[in-house]
């Protein structure tokens, strides 16, 4: 059973949950105004006082000198690394040049390193963690929504490849991560309601009661209120550990986390990861489909999609295809995307689909011609 905890950290109420993997347990405090305090919250971890931030431009204006500034006030040691913005520093150009900066400010294998970013940044430090002298600590300070609540938790760390996304990639775990919602405050709407998809994605997945939660409380949520961001983010973080300490390899229960995005990656793929369509924008429609197509298989009351599709509208959320110039929606070719996913077993394709909200479940059982007829529906 996970461990979801209030700690009296510094001055504000924090969360604590722990992902419990053994010798490779580590904690999640999610609070408002934790980088400030971020040194002293990770000095304990540390095996020698010195590490290597690893952030992007953006952050790096925003909020470097404040991490900067902690870890001096502990007197921890730091080398910075600044990484372009966007979806393409994840590749392996970018990766080996990584590397090779942290081997020239000789790093150490009782070293750690810092990703403090987005998805993009947390996803490339980890892999470049695991893979660094054969394997260096490291921690997550996620700065956005979606990265708090999904990739920063679970050890998922890699690149993309000219053949899809992620494609490259290991299982890592971090030793700590630090979810400050204050650092979200920066963010652009924009994102924190791509980050909010994978919110509602916990609950449509397992959480009946978190989804009626969200319905009172979800504008809250996107619209800044500490407290609604800190539950919101304890939730899904909470979820999440449990999915992780029971199934940290994806061989069974963690592809419920892919909800949506076995369509979503095949709209980002259409999209050229450009852009026009973020991750959190495709998850966003992608779990409409998975739901579109559960209620045409009748395995779904087509009344919870309408309930969903109305909270959507409420807080704001992508739910159709957006128009982009020179891309052309067409149901075949995005079957033919999803058949490049890594999750694609002998040519078979794996689906989250749902029984009612709260009550995700996985399949391969599903007939082409349904899911044609659905993605025609939001094609046309
Ligand atoms: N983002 C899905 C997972 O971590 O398994």
């Amino acid at each position: 059973m996970q461990q979801s905890a209030k700690t009296k950290i510094g001055d504000a109420d924090d969360a604590k949950v722990k992902v419990s993997l053994g010798e490779r347990s580590y904690d999640v405090i999610i609070g408002g105004g934790l980088l400030p305090r971020a040194g002293a919250l990770i000095a304990p971890i540390l095996r020698k006082k010195r590490v290597a931030i690893i952030t992007d431009e953006t952050v790096a204006k925003l909020h470097l000198e404040t991490l900067q500034h902690s870890l001096s006030d502990q007197e921890i040691e730091f080398t910075t690394v600044i990484l372009p913005v966007g979806e393409k520093t994840k590749s392996l150009h970018h990766f080996g040049d990584l590397l090779d900066q942290l081997l020239a400010a000789q790093i150490s294998r009782d070293e750690c390193l810092i990703a403090f970013g987005g998805g993009v940044v947390g996803d490339l430090t980890g892999f470049a963690a695991a893979t660094l002298r054969r394997g260096v600590d490291f921690i997550q300070i996620p700065t956005t929504l979606l990265s708090q609540v999904d990739s920063s938790v679970g050890g998922k760390t890699g690149i993309n490849s000219s053949h899809g996304k992620n494609l490259i990639g290991a299982f890592y775990q971090p030793k700590l991560v630090l979810a400050d919602v204050t650092l979200l405050d920066t963010l652009p709407r924009r994102d924190v309601l791509a980050g909010y998809a994978e919110v509602v994605k916990y609950a449509l997945l397992g959480d009946f009661n978190f989804f009626e939660w969200l319905e009172e409380n979800g504008l809250s949520v996107v619209d800044g209120d500490i407290a609604a961001r800190i539950r919101a983010v304890e939730t899904s973080v909470t979820a999440k550990a449990r999915i992780v300490a029971e199934d940290e390899k994806e061989q069974g229960v963690r592809a419920l986390l892919n909800l949506g995005h076995t369509f979503g990656h095949a709209l980002e793929a259409e999209t050229k990861y450009g852009p026009h369509l973020v991750h959190g924008e495709g998850v966003a429609v992608g779990m409409l489909m998975a739901m579109e197509l559960s209620a045409k298989s009748g395995l779904m009351d087509g009344q919870d999609c309408v309930r969903v599709a109305a909270h959507y509208d409420r807080v704001g959320m992508m739910q159709s295809l957006p128009i982009i110039e020179g891309v052309k929606w067409l149901p075949a070719t995005l079957l033919k995307h999803m058949h490049q996913d890594k999750k694609v077993d002998q040519g078979k394709l794996t689906f989250i689909l749902m029984k009612a909200i709260g009550e995700a479940f996985v399949t391969q059982d599903v007939e082409q011609q349904d899911i044609l007829t659905m993605l025609d529906q939001f094609t046309e």
